[in-house]
């Protein structure tokens, strides 16, 4: 496959410039069929898109796990000055004889003993997301950092709280909300290199990658929030689960969302390219960019469609409309280009019929997109103002609109 390292053209902001495109119907089946209600929906036409994202996009989980467990490792009920309690979850998978663990942080209100929970990766470690000074520091492969302090590929006490000003834990608590999150490198180190995380477990002997059709690494994420989710759901404190990401890891929990129905809501924050947004505008970063810098990302099929988008049968609004009807929130940011907010908007407006076979509400085709003016119905969309990031208003769009569904 060279055609993915090939040098890429320079990306395109130029509104004039996006092709024409005939955007695929998700209410016509591969074989031309009309779809006219939410039971040809799911009989057919859903499990066609599915099975395409499955093995020609993010790629095939390979086998089933041999041993799965879990362990409360730290409990505090007097947690965050007394608004939490905090548990500290260690699990583990196992297959073919080889482990790999991870560590759950979770922090649920106190005085609400059954709580929605949102359940997000984190970039840096666990302990970036707080000050607290007894969550437990990753060991896993970091990627270096300066203004996080994290070199040599490893975190330390000095990055403890450097990402507090993406989570709005206390707003969280503070609305009855918990919070539970995993640093996204003990799953699978980000780095192009299949020797380690998740992926190794399952190689048959003499294996050193996965198969042509196989998970990348943003499916082994989602698969690591589902993994997640099996201890959530059994934690009688917690209502529902709603999956979060941003950027990279919004992409991971947009097809967390797709592949795993317990998911009782998706948030998409600014994933862009292989996200939500849609590939057939090549706006900002396309196929063929995130192939090249990002080539564990996807499974290997994904290359045939590096700078070929117009071969593609689906497009990245039909990986929403695989999460209808749960409620689903897709968030851009006005200078975010790369991730093409249009192109999110767009696609969030194309998914929506499959919303409506359910009588459910989304984005219509007379809505605009204004900035910080947030669409909330059960498919939601807003645009903020600023730059790639996840911010408090994020967070007070995103429980408001919880509060319509989670409690
Ligand atoms: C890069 C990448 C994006 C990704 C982003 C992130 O910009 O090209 O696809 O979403 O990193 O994860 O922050």
């Amino acid at each position: 496959m060279t055609s993915a390292l090939a040098a890429q053209p320079e990306a395109n902001y130029d509104e004039t410039k996006v092709p024409k495109f005939l955007v695929p119907d998700p209410l016509t089946s591969f074989g031309g069929d009309a779809i006219t209600d939410s039971k040809q929906w799911e009989e057919n036409r859903k499990l066609e898109i599915y099975q395409f994202f499955e093995k020609q996009i993010y790629g095939k989980v390979p086998d089933l796990l041999d041993e799965y467990s879990f362990k409360v490792i730290e409990q505090d009920n007097n947690a965050l000055g007394g608004k939490a309690q905090r548990k500290q979850i260690a699990v583990g998978l196992k297959k073919n004889n080889r482990s790999l663990n991870f560590n759950i942080l979770l922090y649920l209100p106190t005085g609400n003993e059954n709580a929605p929970v949102f359940l997000g990766y984190n970039f840096y470690g666990n302990h970036t997301v707080t000050n607290d000074p007894n969550v437990i520091i990753t060991e896993a492969w970091s990627g270096n950092n300066e203004d996080f302090k994290i070199s040599n590929n490893k975190a330390t006490e000095a990055s403890r709280g450097v990402r507090m000003n993406r989570w709005a834990i206390d707003k969280m608590l503070d609305k009855g909300y918990g919070v539970a999150t995993v640093y996204y490198g003990e799953i699978d180190p980000d780095k192009n290199d299949f020797s380690d995380g998740l992926h190794s477990l399952f190689y048959e002997e003499g294996q050193t990658k996965p198969k042509t059709n196989e998970w990348g690494s943003i499916a082994a994420w989602a698969y690591g929030l589902s993994r997640a989710m099996d201890y959530l759901e059994n934690d009688t404190n917690i209502s529902s689960v709603i999956v979060f990401g941003h950027s990279r890891l919004g992409k991971a929990a947009l097809w967390a969302g797709a592949t795993d129905p317990r998911f009782a809501g998706v948030i998409s924050n600014d994933s862009g390219c292989g996200g939500a947004a849609l590939s057939k505008r090549k706006f900002g970063e396309t196929i063929g960019q995130i192939n090249t810098s990002f080539p564990h990302w996807f499974s290997e099929s994904f290359k045939k469609y590096s700078n070929k988008e117009e071969m593609l049968p689906v497009d990245q609004h039909e990986l929403l409309a695989l999460i209808a009807p749960r409620p689903l929130y897709v968030a851009s940011a006005v200078e975010d280009e790369w991730a093409d907010p249009k192109g999110e908007f767009l696609s969030a407006q194309y998914a929506t019929k499959v919303y409506e076979l359910y009588d459910k509400k989304g984005i219509s085709s007379t809505d605009v997109q204004e900035v910080n003016h947030p669409i909330k119905q059960t498919l939601a969309y807003h645009m903020r103002s600023g730059k790639h990031d996840v911010t408090d208003y994020d967070w007070d769009q995103y429980i408001a609109w919880a509060e319509t569904f989670a409690k």
